[in-house]
């Protein structure tokens, strides 16, 4: 059998399908069942800077209401020491699958301001956690504010959170990032381990009766991972951080695309969540009779081989392929006479 052992954030891990960050991680059975699938370490669902805000307003008013002394209102309240607020749950978790499992088990933070919550991931670290994965879930809304000041958000998010800690930072970014590589670049010398891509994003539908924005979560599909693989492509060789892909990865052949155009890891959740943990040793599988059959004796060998790189046809991944594609096109039969 090819050999599967990947580097990713400066970890040894025996395979590089991992599990993104969703709710599948906030269960140890779970978490147990990917190791067994052969996940390669484990992004576990995120703490958002929202309920690490909310907890802090709450200890506070909890402090307060003691100092006050009600007793009659205290009895309403937990007491001091059985509130087990959404860190402290965290924690605890993380510090059992540390126990547990033997692969590495990624934290991950979710937020966009600089106000404090940052801090929370020196607890992380001293939980356990092998490494970071910080994701700036940002939505550039505002019309007065330039690319450069959004990039910005994001150096200062990873200089403060790198102030904290010294385990491997990575962030899982948007596609919408103008000069793409060169920002991966700046992120690199801000001292990022890694990169994510991409981000999700959750589009907000139009329910047409009640003319409400509703929200809506769909899995993805296949077809987005393309976006992914074209990017890992023009990346791989040119930026020294790992690159992992996020986002469309359900089969055997998605990853093995994603391992040539370069990538570290491959971030399976969409695909996990529909099919059970189980799904991902059918990947596995796959992705190693692929590498026998074509004779490939490790993942380290194919990796990046199709990259912009080393590919024989680079513009393929660029603009000069453009217009073959546009006029390649046929109409499906009857559309034309
Ligand atoms: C139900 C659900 C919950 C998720 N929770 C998180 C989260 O807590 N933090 C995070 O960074 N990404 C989260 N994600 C995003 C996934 O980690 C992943 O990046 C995204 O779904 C794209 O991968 P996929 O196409 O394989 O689903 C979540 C996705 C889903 C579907």
């Amino acid at each position: 059998m090819a050999d599967l052992r990947s580097q990713y954030l400066g970890l040894a891990l025996s395979s590089p399908l991992v599990p993104s960050s969703s709710p599948l991680s906030r269960d140890v059975d779970m978490v147990r069942r990917l190791e067994d699938a052969g996940a390669g370490a484990i992004v576990l669902h995120s703490l958002f800077e929202e309920e690490i805000h909310h907890e802090q307003e709450q200890m506070l008013r909890f402090a307060d209401h003691a100092q006050l002394g009600h007793a009659e209102a205290d009895g309403f309240l937990p007491p001091a020491d059985n509130y087990t607020g959404v860190m402290e749950h965290y924690l605890q978790h993380l510090t059992t699958l540390k126990r547990d499992l033997s692969i590495p088990v990624i934290a991950s933070l979710n937020g966009i301001s600089l106000d404090g919550w940052v801090e929370y991931g020196k607890e992380l670290q001293t939980a356990g956690a092998d490494a970071l994965e910080l994701n700036v879930y940002y939505v550039a809304a505002d019309a007065m504010q330039t690319s450069y000041e959004v990039e910005l958000r994001y150096i200062e998010l990873l200089t403060e959170l790198k102030q904290q800690v010294s385990i491997p930072i990575t962030l899982k970014l948007g596609s919408q990032i103008s000069a793409l590589p060169n920002f991966i670049l700046n992120l690199e010398d801000a001292g990022a381990s890694g990169v994510s891509l991409f981000n999700r994003f959750y589009q907000p539908d139009i329910d047409l009766e009640s003319l409400q924005i509703k929200p809506s979560l769909e899995y993805s599909s296949s077809t987005e991972s393309l976006l992914r693989i074209r990017w890992i492509a023009m990346l791989y060789g040119r930026v020294g951080l790992s690159l992992a892909v996020t986002g469309g990865f359900h089969t055997a052949d998605d990853s093995i695309k994603a391992l040539l155009a370069g990538a570290d890891i491959v971030q399976l959740c969409s695909v996990l969540l529909q099919h059970g943990p189980e799904y991902l040793a059918k990947v596995k599988q796959e992705l190693e009779l692929w590498l026998d059959s074509h004779e490939y004796e490790s993942v380290n060998q194919l990796r990046g081989s199709l990259s912009h790189m080393h590919s024989n046809d680079p513009a393929a991944l660029e603009r000069a392929n453009y217009l073959n594609v546009i006029n390649s096109h046929t109409a499906a039969i009857g559309v034309k006479r």
